[in-house]
């Protein structure tokens, strides 16, 4: 079996692509031999590596666009840039087999997020290739008004709604160590780690079964038609 390539994407900066695939190459580390493929000039995902002392988890570095594919590893985290091609966009799609995009919850994040995500459709082919994508909220505080409107806006596009994670300085802590928060005090991160447990389910299951229609996924948490409020955005098609 092939490796599962996971894409953390948003053509947004900033708004928590490599601090995902960090965490999630800590976490996979455990799993199975696993790479992170830094497509960034920035190089985020090559530094924290840097940085990982050696005694930890191996996790290998792969250089991005170079790469051609391997059977070397279970997993392989791919940390795009933000802006992206056309065409990059396309390519990156075509390589990953589950796709997972970051959003914090503020207005012009939620309508960037809503151009992006109808680009991933059209231009990564989403809905005839029936590839996994879910978003995930990011330095989300949740209760707020505009967090209910990104609720509303994921559920308008017939997308997972996965997880929220907390702004938290642990994900800074583990940064500036290599690490993940899955490698820090359990006790310290016991919160954190609560909140990634959706996300990681939804992974295994997605990975597992490989492709599953995008109108049936459901997230845990979903709220029901009722409870929904208008949404915020039109619905892509
Ligand atoms: N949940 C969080 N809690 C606290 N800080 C966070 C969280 N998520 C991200 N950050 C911080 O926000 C900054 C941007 O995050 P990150 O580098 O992961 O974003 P990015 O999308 O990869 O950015 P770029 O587009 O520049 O590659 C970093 O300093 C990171 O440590
Ligand atoms: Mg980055």
């Amino acid at each position: 079996m092939g490796a599962k390539h996971i894409l953390v994407i948003n053509s947004k900066g900033g708004v928590g692509k490599s601090t995902l695939t960090s965490n999630l190459a800590s976490y996979f580390s455990f799993k199975g031999r696993t790479a992170l493929c830094d497509f960034d000039r920035q190089m985020s995902g090559v530094r924290w590596l840097e940085r990982r002392d050696s005694s930890r988890r191996k996790i290998d570095s792969i250089t991005g666009w170079e790469y051609r594919g391997t059977d070397d590893y279970e997993w392989i985290i791919m940390d795009p840039p933000a802006a992206v091609t056309r065409k990059d966009l396309t390519s990156l799609i075509a390589r990953s087999d589950l796709i997972i995009v970051p959003v914090l919850p503020s207005p012009i994040d939620i309508h960037a997020a809503a151009d992006f995500i109808r680009d991933l459709i059209v231009y990564g082919r989403i809905r005839t290739t029936q590839k996994p994508i879910a978003v995930v909220a990011n330095r989300a505080r949740t209760n707020t008004v505009i967090y209910d409107q990104l609720k509303s806006f994921l559920q308008s596009l017939k997308l997972p709604f996965i997880t929220s994670l907390r702004d938290s300085q642990n994900y800074i802590h583990a940064s500036a160590q290599g690490i993940g928060i899955f490698e820090m005090d359990p006790m310290m991160v016991a919160r954190d780690i609560e909140q990634w447990q959706p996300l990681l389910r939804w992974i295994n299951e997605a990975a597992e079964i490989g492709r599953m229609p995008l109108m049936d996924q459901t997230a845990p948490g979903t709220p029901t038609k009722s409870k929904q409020q208008k949404p915020l955005l039109r619905a892509v098609n």
